[in-house]
Protein backbone atom coordinates (compact mmCIF):
# COMPACT_ATOMS: atom_id res chain seq x y z
CA UNK A 1 0.00 0.00 0.00
CA UNK A 2 3.18 2.48 -0.11
CA UNK A 3 3.42 5.27 -2.38
CA UNK A 4 7.08 5.56 -3.37
CA UNK A 5 7.97 9.05 -4.55
CA UNK A 6 11.74 10.46 -5.12
CA UNK A 7 11.50 14.61 -4.97
CA UNK A 8 12.05 17.45 -2.52
CA UNK A 9 10.53 17.36 0.58
CA UNK A 10 9.47 20.81 0.29
CA UNK A 11 7.67 19.21 -2.83
CA UNK A 12 5.75 16.84 -0.73
CA UNK A 13 4.86 19.71 1.60
CA UNK A 14 3.29 21.51 -0.61
CA UNK A 15 0.56 18.99 -1.31
CA UNK A 16 -2.82 20.04 -0.45
CA UNK A 17 -4.65 18.93 2.48
CA UNK A 18 -2.40 15.72 3.22
CA UNK A 19 -1.67 14.45 6.69
CA UNK A 20 0.63 11.74 7.81
CA UNK A 21 0.15 9.20 10.63
CA UNK A 22 4.30 9.17 11.25
CA UNK A 23 6.62 11.08 9.17
CA UNK A 24 10.18 9.40 9.69
CA UNK A 25 13.52 10.67 8.04
CA UNK A 26 17.05 8.99 8.79
CA UNK A 27 20.26 10.94 8.55
CA UNK A 28 18.45 13.61 6.68
CA UNK A 29 17.93 16.88 9.14
CA UNK A 30 21.78 17.85 9.04
CA UNK A 31 21.52 18.26 5.46
CA UNK A 32 18.80 21.04 5.84
CA UNK A 33 20.29 24.52 6.78
CA UNK A 34 16.78 25.54 8.13
CA UNK A 35 15.89 22.10 9.91
CA UNK A 36 13.80 24.07 12.56
CA UNK A 37 11.48 25.48 9.71
CA UNK A 38 10.95 22.29 8.22
CA UNK A 39 10.37 20.01 11.63
CA UNK A 40 7.60 22.92 12.13
CA UNK A 41 5.92 22.67 8.58
CA UNK A 42 6.16 18.56 9.24
CA UNK A 43 4.53 18.86 12.41
CA UNK A 44 1.86 20.70 11.22
CA UNK A 45 0.85 17.60 8.94
CA UNK A 46 1.34 15.20 11.46
CA UNK A 47 -2.02 13.91 12.82
CA UNK A 48 -2.92 13.91 16.46
CA UNK A 49 -1.38 11.17 17.89
CA UNK A 50 0.76 10.74 15.34
CA UNK A 51 4.72 10.25 15.46
CA UNK A 52 7.64 11.96 14.29
CA UNK A 53 10.79 9.83 14.14
CA UNK A 54 14.05 11.04 13.10
CA UNK A 55 17.42 9.43 13.95
CA UNK A 56 21.36 9.84 12.99
CA UNK A 57 22.06 13.16 13.19
CA UNK A 58 24.85 15.08 14.93
CA UNK A 59 24.94 16.12 18.36
CA UNK A 60 25.33 19.91 18.65
CA UNK A 61 29.23 19.79 18.96
CA UNK A 62 29.29 22.11 21.86
CA UNK A 63 26.88 19.96 24.06
CA UNK A 64 28.92 16.86 23.82
CA UNK A 65 30.92 15.59 26.57
CA UNK A 66 35.04 15.99 26.79
CA UNK A 67 35.11 12.28 26.32
CA UNK A 68 32.75 11.82 23.50
CA UNK A 69 34.06 14.89 21.45
CA UNK A 70 37.36 13.19 21.77
CA UNK A 71 36.29 10.02 21.02
CA UNK A 72 34.82 11.23 17.74
CA UNK A 73 37.66 12.87 16.64
CA UNK A 74 39.75 9.85 17.17
CA UNK A 75 37.30 7.78 15.24
CA UNK A 76 37.61 10.38 12.07
CA UNK A 77 40.99 11.05 12.51
CA UNK A 78 41.29 6.93 12.53
CA UNK A 79 39.02 6.83 9.48
CA UNK A 80 39.65 9.98 7.47
CA UNK A 81 43.47 9.04 5.44
CA UNK A 82 41.44 5.76 3.83
CA UNK A 83 38.52 8.13 2.54
CA UNK A 84 40.74 9.76 -0.52
CA UNK A 85 41.35 13.21 -1.52
CA UNK A 86 43.31 13.56 2.20
CA UNK A 87 45.07 16.79 1.55
CA UNK A 88 41.61 18.27 0.44
CA UNK A 89 40.04 17.15 3.36
CA UNK A 90 42.67 18.64 5.54
CA UNK A 91 42.43 21.51 3.92
CA UNK A 92 38.72 21.70 4.49
CA UNK A 93 38.53 20.84 8.08
CA UNK A 94 41.25 23.51 8.55
CA UNK A 95 39.08 25.98 6.85
CA UNK A 96 36.11 25.39 8.54
CA UNK A 97 37.97 25.50 12.11
CA UNK A 98 38.37 29.43 11.05
CA UNK A 99 34.64 29.86 10.73
CA UNK A 100 34.76 29.92 7.05
CA UNK A 101 32.20 28.05 5.29
CA UNK A 102 31.93 28.16 1.05
CA UNK A 103 28.59 28.80 -0.61
CA UNK A 104 29.48 26.98 -4.01
CA UNK A 105 31.56 24.17 -2.00
CA UNK A 106 29.55 20.70 -2.31
CA UNK A 107 31.49 19.69 0.79
CA UNK A 108 30.59 22.53 3.04
CA UNK A 109 26.43 21.75 1.43
CA UNK A 110 26.38 18.44 1.21
CA UNK A 111 26.29 17.42 4.88
CA UNK A 112 25.37 20.84 5.98
CA UNK A 113 25.23 20.44 9.60
CA UNK A 114 28.19 18.06 10.20
CA UNK A 115 30.52 21.03 8.64
CA UNK A 116 29.00 23.28 11.07
CA UNK A 117 28.16 22.95 14.48
CA UNK A 118 25.78 19.74 14.74
CA UNK A 119 22.29 19.73 14.95
CA UNK A 120 20.87 21.49 18.12
CA UNK A 121 18.87 18.38 19.57
CA UNK A 122 17.53 21.22 22.88
CA UNK A 123 15.93 23.21 19.71
CA UNK A 124 13.94 20.64 18.60
CA UNK A 125 12.74 19.34 21.83
CA UNK A 126 11.32 22.47 22.50
CA UNK A 127 10.08 23.08 19.41
CA UNK A 128 8.12 19.70 19.55
CA UNK A 129 6.86 20.72 23.17
CA UNK A 130 5.27 24.00 21.89
CA UNK A 131 3.93 22.58 18.55
CA UNK A 132 1.80 19.71 21.27
CA UNK A 133 4.25 16.75 20.84
CA UNK A 134 5.61 14.69 24.02
CA UNK A 135 9.00 14.31 22.80
CA UNK A 136 12.18 12.00 23.61
CA UNK A 137 15.56 12.59 22.38
CA UNK A 138 17.69 9.99 22.13
CA UNK A 139 21.73 9.69 22.11
CA UNK A 140 23.77 7.37 21.22
CA UNK A 141 27.09 6.86 19.09
CA UNK A 142 27.41 6.38 16.04
CA UNK A 143 31.11 6.50 13.72
CA UNK A 144 32.30 5.21 10.56
CA UNK A 145 34.68 3.26 12.69
CA UNK A 146 34.12 -0.34 13.04
CA UNK A 147 36.56 -0.37 16.11
CA UNK A 148 34.91 2.70 17.70
CA UNK A 149 31.51 1.69 17.68
CA UNK A 150 31.48 -0.21 20.71
CA UNK A 151 31.79 2.97 22.83
CA UNK A 152 28.26 3.44 23.22
CA UNK A 153 28.33 1.41 25.92
CA UNK A 154 30.79 3.32 27.82
CA UNK A 155 28.35 6.39 27.79
CA UNK A 156 30.24 8.03 24.58
CA UNK A 157 27.88 10.16 22.83
CA UNK A 158 27.57 12.02 18.99
CA UNK A 159 24.69 11.30 17.80
CA UNK A 160 20.75 11.42 18.42
CA UNK A 161 17.45 10.17 17.35
CA UNK A 162 13.94 12.05 17.82
CA UNK A 163 10.85 10.15 19.11
CA UNK A 164 7.93 12.56 18.95
CA UNK A 165 4.05 11.87 19.53
CA UNK A 166 1.65 14.68 18.85
CA UNK A 167 -0.62 14.80 21.75
CA UNK A 168 -3.94 13.74 20.66
C1 LIG B 1 22.66 10.71 4.38
S1 LIG B 1 21.41 10.55 3.16
C2 LIG B 1 20.29 9.47 3.99
C3 LIG B 1 19.49 8.68 3.00
C4 LIG B 1 18.52 7.68 3.63
N1 LIG B 1 17.57 8.34 4.49
C5 LIG B 1 19.26 6.61 4.36
O1 LIG B 1 19.11 6.48 5.56
O2 LIG B 1 20.03 5.87 3.72
C6 LIG B 1 20.56 12.09 3.17
C7 LIG B 1 19.46 12.15 2.14
O3 LIG B 1 18.71 13.35 2.32
C8 LIG B 1 18.22 13.73 1.06
N2 LIG B 1 17.79 15.14 1.10
C9 LIG B 1 18.51 16.22 1.44
N3 LIG B 1 17.75 17.34 1.36
C10 LIG B 1 16.52 16.93 0.93
C11 LIG B 1 15.29 17.60 0.63
N4 LIG B 1 15.19 18.93 0.74
N5 LIG B 1 14.23 16.87 0.25
C12 LIG B 1 14.32 15.51 0.13
N6 LIG B 1 15.45 14.82 0.38
C13 LIG B 1 16.54 15.53 0.77
C14 LIG B 1 19.40 13.49 0.14
O4 LIG B 1 18.97 13.35 -1.18
C15 LIG B 1 19.95 12.18 0.70
O5 LIG B 1 19.42 11.09 0.01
Amino acid sequence: MLEVRCEDIHQTLAEQNASYDIVVVNAFLHHVPEYLGLIRELAAVIKPGGQFFSFQDPLRYDTRGVLSHTFARAAYLSWRPFDGDVIGGLKRRFRRSQGIYLEESMHDNTEYHVTRKGVDQQAIRELLADLGFDCEIAPYFSTQSLVFQGLDAIGVKNTFGVIAQKRA
